[in-house]
């Protein structure tokens, strides 16, 4: 047998705990995804929830990450007032508002749209000196099968990395730049230029941050790894070229199969994922279909 050099490993046997034993919660049902995070989430309407089911349904985000909340109706007035009391919705900058509605960006993809607006794994705006924490879709169409949200749970990213990797890098932090995942050169401008819903690049909002590569949950208290290739530029003290040979095999570990899952869309479905602990990603498996979503962020705090 030829003497040839393996080129994969096997991912250990991992999991997420909560996913495994829910708690049993007073004001909603929650259906766990997969062994990694997610849940689907039935029997609460979002417009005259109760202080206690939202503080509920807050801690059923931090069991499990990402929730599809089904069966609701919400106007958008209704639906920012629901992102209030998680915390502050603001006008995200990088994108048209609807109009009379500035906490609301509306995606839209068309049949013929060949962009798809979130169609990289991504913290969502990990550019910011103070990122989301929170991030909700509203479905208001989607195509009959296709155009699934995914997630990776970057907790169980962080703790599955070798333990002599995680030591070196516990310290370490990266820049991150709003120009490669918003600036001119990261799209093809004539499919950019085509596109029903897309990132307006604004060169003064194109400032450097510098943040922890495994930032510190403010709840939980657990490490997540928090670096995408559509943010990060590079390590701090080191070059994007000395960088990017580690930042990709980060990059690549970041979405093993076993730390994901999917979210499938149904009208009148909202999901709400929380970013400090994990990435997302839009699928763009539909052509001929079209997809609308009401997007509205959540303000976090400074990652640590
Ligand atoms: C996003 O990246 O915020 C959008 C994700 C999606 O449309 O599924």
């Amino acid at each position: 047998m030829p003497g040839y050099v393996s080129t994969f490993q096997y991912q250990s046997a991992i999991s997420h705990a909560p996913q495994f034993a829910p708690r049993s919660y007073r004001h909603f049902t929650v259906s766990p995804i997969t062994g990694a995070m997610g849940a689907d989430v039935e029997g609460i309407d979002l417009a005259t929830a109760s202080d206690a089911a939202i503080a509920e349904l807050e801690q059923a985000l931090v069991d499990h990450l990402a929730l599809m909340i089904r069966d609701q109706s919400l106007e958008p007035a209704q639906q920012i007032a629901f992102a209030n009391r998680l915390g502050r919705a603001f006008p995200w900058p990088f994108a048209r508002e609807m109009e009379g509605y500035p906490e609301i960006t509306e995606l839209i993809q068309e049949p013929g749209d060949k962009y798809a607006f979130g169609g990289t794994w991504h913290s969502d705006s990990c550019n910011f000196e103070k990122p989301p924490k929170y991030t909700m879709l509203y479905c208001v169409e989607c195509p009959p099968v296709g155009g699934d949200t995914g997630f990776s749970n970057q907790y169980l990213a962080w703790e599955s990395l070798d333990p002599k990797l995680r030591a070196e890098l516990e310290d370490v932090r990266t820049v991150a730049s709003a120009e490669l995942g918003y600036g001119t050169g990261s799209q093809d401008a004539e499919v950019l230029a085509n596109a029903t819903t897309k990132v307006t690049w604004n060169p003064e909002l194109n400032h450097e941050t510098l943040h922890p590569l495994a930032r510190t949950h403010p709840v939980t208290g657990r490490k997540a790894l928090y670096t995408c290739d559509s943010f990060t530029a590079r390590f701090e003290g080191k070059t994007q070229e000395e960088s990017l040979p580690l930042l990709r095999k980060l990059w690549a570990h970041a979405v093993t199969p076993e730390f994901t899952c999917r979210l499938r869309w149904k009208p009148g479905s909202l999901a709400i994922w929380d970013n400090r602990c994990c990435m997302h990603y839009a699928h763009s498996d539909y052509p001929g279909h079209r997809r609308h979503m009401r997007r509205i962020v959540v303000e976090g705090e400074r990652p640590v």
